[in-house]
C-alpha cells in the first residue's frame, strides 16, 4: 500500500514515472468528451472518499471526474458533516473508512491530521492539501512545466510572495526533481528553513533574495500564490498585502526574467493583487493547464497508489 502524502517523501523515480503517466494518459484523451471512460479502468468496482475541511473548486472536481474516468465511483466528505469535527479521533475515523472504500484523498488543515490518518488508514491516503504542503499541485505544475518547456532538471524557479505550503511542495520538488528555487518575498513570510534546508541537502541551490527584480533574473519559471492563505486569519489581510505588495508578479517583473520565462499561479487568484490580469492572461502564463493538469497528475497519484 502506497500513500502520496508529500513529494519529499516518494522516491524521485517514482515521482517521475507519475509525472510520465500523467503525460500519457492526458494525451490518450485528447478530443474526448470528459464524461467518457478511459480505455483503462483501474478504478472499476472502487470507492474513493473525498474529504475536505477546507473549501476547494480544482481539487474536488478534479479528483472526482479523474475517479469516475478511470471507472470508480467517489463521496465527497465535508469535514463539518463527518464525526470528525465532533470529537471522533482521526485514528478511529481512518479504521471506519477503510472498512468502506478503497482510497481517502484528505484536504484538512493541520498536518498531524493527514498523517495520522494515513498510519490509522488500511488503504492509500492521498495528501489534498494541508496548512503545510500542496503536493498534487506542485505534481501538475511540473507536468505543466515539462509540456511546454521540456524537462524542468537544471532549471531556475522563482517564487514571489508568501513562503506558504504551495511554496513549501515546491521545495520539496525542487530537491526530488532536480531544479533550483529562488523564494523572493518580505522576511516575516519566509519559508521554514526546514524546507530550503533538505532542497539543499539533495545538491540544488535554494536561495533567498528580497529584491525580487534581481530574483527573476534567469528564470525558467515565475510562481506566486494568493497573498492571504485559507488558514490565515482575516485580520491579517491589510498586514500582508502592504508587506507584499512589492512580490506583485507584474509585466515589468516579467520582463526582468528569461523571455519565455513561464508564469504559473495554483489558482484562485486575486487578480491585480498577487498577480496583474495582464500576466495572467499573458502569453506566458499557463494557469489554465495547471489547472487542467490536476485531473491528469492525479489520476497518475491514484494509479500508482493501488500499485499501478
Ligand atoms: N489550487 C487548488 O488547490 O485549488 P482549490 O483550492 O480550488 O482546490
Amino acid at each position: 500500500m502506497r500513500h502520496f502524502l508529500d513529494i519529499n517523501k516518494t522516491t524521485p523515480q517514482d515521482l517521475r514515472q507519475m509525472i510520465d503517466d500523467a503525460r500519457r494518459i492526458k494525451e490518450a484523451r485528447q478530443g474526448l468528451p470528459r464524461g467518457t471512460a478511459d480505455d483503462d479502468q483501474p478504478l472499476a468496482g472502487r470507492m474513493v472518499a473525498l474529504i475536505f475541511e477546507k473549501p476547494s473548486t480544482r481539487t474536488r472536481v478534479s479528483f472526482d471526474v479523474g475517479v469516475r474516468q478511470m471507472g470508480g465511483q467517489t463521496m465527497v466528505l465535508s469535514g463539518a458533516d463527518m464525526q470528525l469535527g465532533h470529537g471522533e479521533t482521526i485514528a478511529d475515523t481512518a479504521r471506519v473508512l477503510s472498512r468502506y472504500v478503497d482510497l481517502i484523498m484528505i484536504r484538512t488543515f493541520e498536518e498531524q491530521t493527514l498523517l495520522e490518518m494515513a498510519e490509522y488508514a488500511t488503504v492509500p491516503v492521498i495528501n489534498g492539501l494541508t496548512n503545510r504542503s500542496h503536493p498534487c499541485q506542485i505534481m501538475a505544475d511540473i507536468l505543466t512545466f515539462e509540456e511546454h518547456r521540456g524537462p524542468i532538471t537544471g532549471r531556475k524557479v522563482v517564487w514571489c510572495g508568501d513562503g506558504n505550503n504551495v511554496f513549501a511542495s515546491f521545495a520539496h520538488a525542487a530537491g526530488q526533481f532536480g531544479f533550483d528555487l529562488t523564494f523572493s518575498g518580505p522576511p516575516p513570510l519566509d519559508p521554514e528553513q526546514v524546507f530550503l534546508d533538505e532542497a539543499r541537502a539533495k545538491g540544488v541551490s535554494v536561495d533567498i533574495e528580497r529584491d525580487p527584480f534581481k530574483a527573476v533574473q534567469g528564470a525558467d519559471l515565475v510562481v506566486t500564490d494568493t497573498w492571504v492563505s485559507m488558514h490565515d486569519p482575516a485580520s491579517a489581510r491589510e498586514r500582508r498585502h502592504n508587506q507584499l505588495r512589492p512580490y506583485q508578479v507584474n509585466k515589468a517583473l516579467m520582463d526582468h526574467a528569461k523571455p519565455d520565462a513561464l508564469f504559473m499561479h495554483c489558482l484562485p487568484a486575486h487578480r491585480d493583487d498577487e498577480a496583474t490580469s495582464e500576466v495572467m492572461d499573458g502569453p506566458n502564463s499557463v494557469i489554465f493547464d495547471e489547472a487542467e493538469n490536476r485531473l491528469h497528475a492525479q489520476k497518475a497519484i491514484m494509479r500508482w497508489c493501488l500499485g499501478g
